[in-house]
This record gives structure tokens, sequence and C-alpha cells, in this order.
């Protein structure tokens, strides 16, 4: 069997789980890690038991090795560059969500990835959720008719991150994509990726910035609130809403309408923290008419005990040894992109603004 080299590129909280993911896979080595902190990169190495890893605290040297891929696990505001460097050595890519900070850094990234014919696959591991599968199959078959109207989101009674998530040169933006990424995926995905003409968006930080709620108030520089109507191209409207924190239990489910049915879905778990799209499908409902009148039922949920994240890097590690397109495409990923830089600019200009999304995003 080929055997594939990979080298992670952070080793904090998510890199841990991309390297138990890949100590599964027999045709995997990490044979490299690195992260700027000095000395991190021999704990992960030790904590893990990768004998066969490299420490680094300059990740470009890591980039010097003769690897298939890399797993890049550090925070937002370098996704951009570390991701181009990867790429232009020639290496597979597979980057933790959100995809980048700005529009901008996101185009340059697929542009780059075409240009040397590399992997650029996002992380979004809901997406091997069979259930999540399924619910694209049905809107895809056309079962609901012509969706026009879709509603997505969700939402944390009180669950707001500090540091550098909070920080808008770093992280960008807030809860929108921090969070709000995994419900846009979810949606865009679903409904085939359409493309985003304008958002109208309203965004706050009532809670952030109070010391009541956050112990780091004065630092806190993004959103930790945000809806959004998104219009699409083919006469469909997307309302996208996300918060860290509120006085509320949830945002509801995530609908979908369309001219002959409609489906309710809502995420696994409960508690404060839940209702966000990063696990799996809690429950689906159909709705539609029949030959005698409404009818509504309860889909059954295919039953799995399978880890996503798993899944995922499974599903990268096969694309890389088995020359596959990317499993989940930057190109695809970049629509999301343009659509939190629309509202971003629509929030602070209060008014709705046009997306700005070039009309061929793999041309090079
Ligand atoms: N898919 C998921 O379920 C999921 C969950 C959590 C986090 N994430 C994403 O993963 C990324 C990392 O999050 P985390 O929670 O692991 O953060 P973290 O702070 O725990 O770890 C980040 C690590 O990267 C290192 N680092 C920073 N800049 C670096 C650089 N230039 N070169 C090498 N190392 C560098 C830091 O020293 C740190 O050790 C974020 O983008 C986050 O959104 C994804």
């Amino acid at each position: 069997m080929k055997t594939i080299k990979v080298g992670v590129i952070g080793g904090g909280g998510i890199a841990g789980a991309h390297a138990k993911a890949y100590l599964k896979l027999p045709f995997v080595k990490v044979v490299a890690v690195a992260d700027l902190m000095e000395g991190r990169a021999a704990q992960f190495i030790e904590k893990y038991s990768l004998s066969e890893a490299q420490p680094f605290t300059d990740y470009r040297e890591l980039l010097k090795l003769d690897l298939d891929a890399v797993s890049i696990c550090t925070p937002n505001v370098s996704h951009h560059q570390i991701s181009i460097d990867a790429l232009r050595a020639g290496k597979q890519v597979l980057l933790e969500k959100p995809m980048s900070v700005t529009l901008s850094e996101a185009i340059d990234m697929v542009h780059v990835s075409k240009q040397m014919n590399r992997m650029l696959s996002i992380g979004f591991q809901p997406r091997y959720d069979p259930n999540m599968k399924m619910l694209r199959e049905i809107v895809q078959s056309g079962q609901l008719g012509n969706v026009y109207y879709a509603e997505t989101g969700g939402g944390r009674r009180r669950g707001m991150p500090g540091g550098t998530f909070i920080s808008k040169k770093l992280a960008g933006a807030g809860a929108m994509i921090d969070v709000g990424c995994y419900s846009l995926d979810l949606a865009l995905n679903t409904l085939g990726h359409p493309r985003p003409l304008t958002v109208s968006a309203f965004t706050t930080n009532h809670f952030g910035t109070n010391a009541r709620y956050h112990p780091e108030a004065s630092k806190f520089e993004v959103e930790d609130f945000g809806v959004a109507m998104i219009r699409f191209e083919n006469d469909m409207v997307l309302q996208f809403k996300i918060s860290w924190a509120m006085h509320m239990d949830s945002l509801g489910p995530t609908i979908f309408l369309g001219t002959e049915g409609g489906i309710k879905v809502t995420p696994y778990g409960s508690g404060p923290w839940a209702g966000i799209w990063n696990d799996k499908v809690g429950s689906m409902k159909m709705f539609q008419d029949d030959e005698i009148g409404q009818i509504s039922r309860d889909l059954a949920l295919v039953d799995h005990d399978l880890n996503l994240f798993h899944e995922k890097i499974r599903d990268f590690a096969e694309a890389v040894r088995d020359d596959r397109p990317a499993p989940i495409p930057g190109e695809e990923i970049v629509i999301q992109q343009a659509i939190i830089d629309g509202i971003l600019r629509s929030s602070q200009q209060r008014k709705e603004v046009s997306v700005e999304l070039p009309l061929n995003i793999t041309e090079v």
C-alpha cells in the first residue's frame, strides 16, 4: 500500500484531533510538526507518540521536507499565508475552518491551489454525517420542488471565547466565522453552492463588550451576534443568524422551503453550547401535501456512531493517496467567505450591499 507523509502545522487543540485521526490510518506517517512556540512541537510529538516526527518552530522549514500533505491547524489570521506557502511548496493542504479572514485571501488561496495543481480542502467535518448527506440528496433530488427560502444558524446562550478569537486583526470576525461558518456550509452545500448576489445584515456585540458578561470586554472587537438576509441568483433567499451569547435558548431550527415541500432540521445535542452545526443532525421533519391534505413526517435518521472528525481526515488522506480531487474544495468555501465579507460591509454601512465574487472563481 502506498504510504503518505504528512506534516502538522500548529500544535494546539485541534491539531491533536488531526494527529489522533492520522494515527488510525495505517497508510499515513506523520513525519513533522511545526509550532512557533518554542518546545511546543516536541511536546506535541511526545504527547501523541509520533515517533517518526521531527519538530520545527518555523513551518517554512517543515515545508522543505519531502511531504505529500500538511494539516494546517493554526489561528485564522495565519491560514492564508501558511496555505499559500504550503501549496507553493507542492503540498496537498487540509486547512482548518474558517478558510480565511478576508474574501481576497480566500480568492488568492483558490488561485494558488489551481496554479500549483494542489488540493486545498477545508475542514468542515459535519459534511461526513450520513444524515447531512441525506438532507443534501433530498434537496438536490427536487423532492421539495424549487427551494425559494432557507433559514440557518444557531446560537449559544452564553459561549464567547476570548484571546485571539475576539481580536478584529487576528480573527477577522467573531461568531460568524468561528461558528457561523458551519451553518453556512450546511445551507450552501445542501443548496448546491448557489451564487450570492446581495446581503443585508446587522451585527452587534452587546455581550462581548460588557464586563458583566465577558472578562476581556475592553478587548472585544468582533461581533457576538449577527443576522443576514442573503439573496441568490436563482431567486432564493437565505436567512442566517448566529450568536455567541444572547438571552434566549435557541435561534431555531434550520429550514428549507420549496414549492413542493419543506424540511426542518435540528442539530444534535442540547444545552447552552448546543445548537451550533459543528456536529451531527438531531432530527429531520418533512412537510408536504398529499391527495388528502397536509402531511408531516419525521424522517428516519441513519443511526451511526461515526467520528466525523476522523472521517474528514480519512477522506483527505485517501484523496492524497489515490490522487483524487479535494473532498471539500476551497472554491466551494470561498462563497461563504464572500457572504461573510458582505455581512461585515452591510452591517457597517447599514444598508444592503452587493456580494463581490469573481464570475469564475477557478480561473487563474
Ligand atoms: N474543525 C473543528 O472542529 C475546529 C475546532 C476548533 C478549532 N478549529 C480551528 O482550528 C484552528 C486552530 O484552533 P485551535 O483551537 O487548535 O487553536 P490553539 O490556539 O489551541 O492552537 C493553535 C496553535 O498554532 C500555533 N501557531 C500559531 N501561529 C503559528 C505559525 N505561524 N506557525 C506554526 N504554529 C503556529 C500556536 O502556537 C498554537 O499552538 C482555528 O482556525 C480554529 O477555528 C477547528
